[in-house]
């Protein structure tokens, strides 16, 4: 077939998300051939600016050599225009028919990169359909449009937003980043259980005890406070990253790897969740502590801000797979460490004949999805030596051991090139965005109302010590003699 004539739209451009993630993104892509060689990527933002202040804006986030970042530049453009009105729009048309022009009798790609904020979403999308939509009538051609979080700050307010954009695009047309989706833990995930017989059977409430979803960084939210005080951590990170995760652990397998039968699962099981109850939570927030400062010292954040800085959650999946088994949802920001995790604890072994204390001699499959991507599963074994006692020991496969010569690519390069390919199996449908805003709207306006208690825990600490007593009665156990050893350390 003839090569893609691939034109991709970066709205907002001249902003920090623009440079910071898409451009690098797609940098990625284009140095590892994964886009067409004549591609054409177009900024527009209001900014008045030319190509080449746009390309020196671009050039410190970029890498590799200069010769391989000139070539990557050379196919950058700009265009200046507002997000009202007709004029810039129709400047991007002229453009945008005047570089289709060139490869008329080739199928033509379109992709519309939003790098703003949701509130401009509406009149953006708008603005493109009126006057960016002629799709060429060669067969393959295709017009996609993509689109990132925060999409509302409730189930009404986000079913609003999803009302005007669908008004504009179909959803085969709108392509939602979760970006824990595009991440390859994430995605390993999916395959892992799905294709591992000895899974099958132990994966429900017979055998599994509760599982964790951890969300932890050891940075505060320095430089953006302003954004996260409206939104909060469980809106930040668990309504979107974390119930994706819980949704793949839970669901049942699908029919295929289509990317509808694959949402279609994903809906199902986050339907099944009740909303979360405030007796199942533990909010915190940080303050100063080593130096560093507290959340409400960043002088974009109110000094009487309430906003939760850390969530511990418990769900509950009300079918026969998963009754009774609770989930736990953690994230918080300021903690001990950066890491995200998914801890699946089994069940002791009913009758254990072994020195040791049986409670703790759980197993457990951990998916380190950051920092240094691993899979575990903590065996009881005998411990080597003369006496025989059970240890707990792990199968282990670790990334960067196993797979040195790989370089694991980021989520965003990942999912910008789904989308390129048309294929929408990890971004998220609109029905799977309504039930997960289900889930934790009724408890997110208590907590605007100020109605949940908000725990006070310091920077650089594991967060507050009412989340372990939350965990404890999740049933989790926590084996204090296990300690993982890097492997190959001491
Ligand atoms: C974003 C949140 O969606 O995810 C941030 O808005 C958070 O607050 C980030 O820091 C975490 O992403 P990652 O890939 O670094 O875990």
């Amino acid at each position: 077939s003839e090569e893609l004539c691939l034109t991709i739209v970066v709205a907002g451009a001249s902003g920090d998300l623009a440079r910071k993630k898409t451009y690098p993104a797609l940098q990625f892509l284009f140095q590892h051939g994964f886009l067409p060689s004549n591609v054409a990527i177009i900024g527009y933002a209001r900014t008045d600016m030319n190509d080449d202040k746009l390309r020196e804006k671009l050039k410190p986030k970029l890498v590799g050599s200069d010769d391989d970042i000139d070539k990557f530049l050379k196919r950058c453009t700009y265009v200046a225009g507002s997000y009202d009105g007709a004029e810039g729009w129709q400047g991007l048309a002229k453009v945008l028919d005047k570089r289709e022009s060139k490869c008329s009798k080739n199928p033509a790609g379109r992709l519309y990169y939003l790098a703003l904020p949701p509130s401009v979403y509406p009149q953006v999308c708008a603005g493109l359909k009126e006057h960016c939509d002629n799709l060429r009538s060669v067969e393959g051609s295709w017009i996609r449009v993509i689109v990132e979080k925060p999409f509302g700050h409730d189930l009404q307010s986000s079913e609003q937003l999803a009302d005007q954009l669908g008004k504009l695009y179909p959803e085969h047309q709108l392509y939602r980043i979760d970006h824990y989706l595009g991440k390859e833990m994430a995605q390993n995930l999916f395959v892992m259980r799905h294709a591992n017989m000895f899974l099958a059977p132990v994966w429900n409430r017979t055998c599994i005890s509760n599982v964790q979803i951890t969300f932890k960084e050891d940075f505060g939210t320095e430089g953006r406070g302003g954004y996260f005080d409206t939104f909060g951590i469980l809106r930040d990170v668990l309504q979107n990253h974390l119930a994706q995760m819980l949704a793949m652990v839970a669901m049942e397998k699908p029919l295929s790897v289509h990317p509808d039968d694959l949402r279609d699962e994903k809906v199902k099981v986050l339907r099944c969740i009740k909303p979360v109850e405030p007796h199942n939570v533990v909010l915190g927030q940080y303050t100063a502590a080593n130096g560093q400062p507290g959340y409400t010292d960043d002088p974009t954040v109110p000094d009487d801000s309430k906003t939760p800085t850390f969530a511990a959650v418990t769900l509950y999946i009300d079918n026969d797979r998963w009754a009774g088994v609770p989930f736990v949802l953690k994230a918080g920001k300021a903690l001990n460490e950066r890491k995200a995790e998914i801890r699946v604890q089994l069940r002791a072994t009913p009758h254990f004949v072994f020195n040791g204390e049986p409670e703790s001699m759980r197993n457990e499959l951990v998916v380190r999805l950051q920092p240094d991507e691993a899979i575990y599963l903590k065996m009881i074994v005998k411990k080597p030596g003369l006496e025989f006692d059970a240890a707990i020991s792990e199968l282990d496969l670790d990334y960067s051991r196993r797979y040195p010569e790989v370089d694991i690519p980021d989520a965003y390069p990942r999912l910008i090139l789904d989308s390129i390919r048309g294929d929408q199996q990890h971004f998220v449908r609109r029905d799977e965005l309504r039930a997960a805003w289900g889930i934790f709207t009724p408890l997110l306006h208590k907590i605007d109302a100020g109605e949940v208690e908000v725990h006070p825990y310091p920077y650089g600490s594991r967060g507050p010590a009412e989340a372990d007593e939350l965990l404890a009665r999740a049933d989790f156990v926590k084996n204090v003699a296990y300690d993982w050893k890097e492997p190959g350390g001491s």
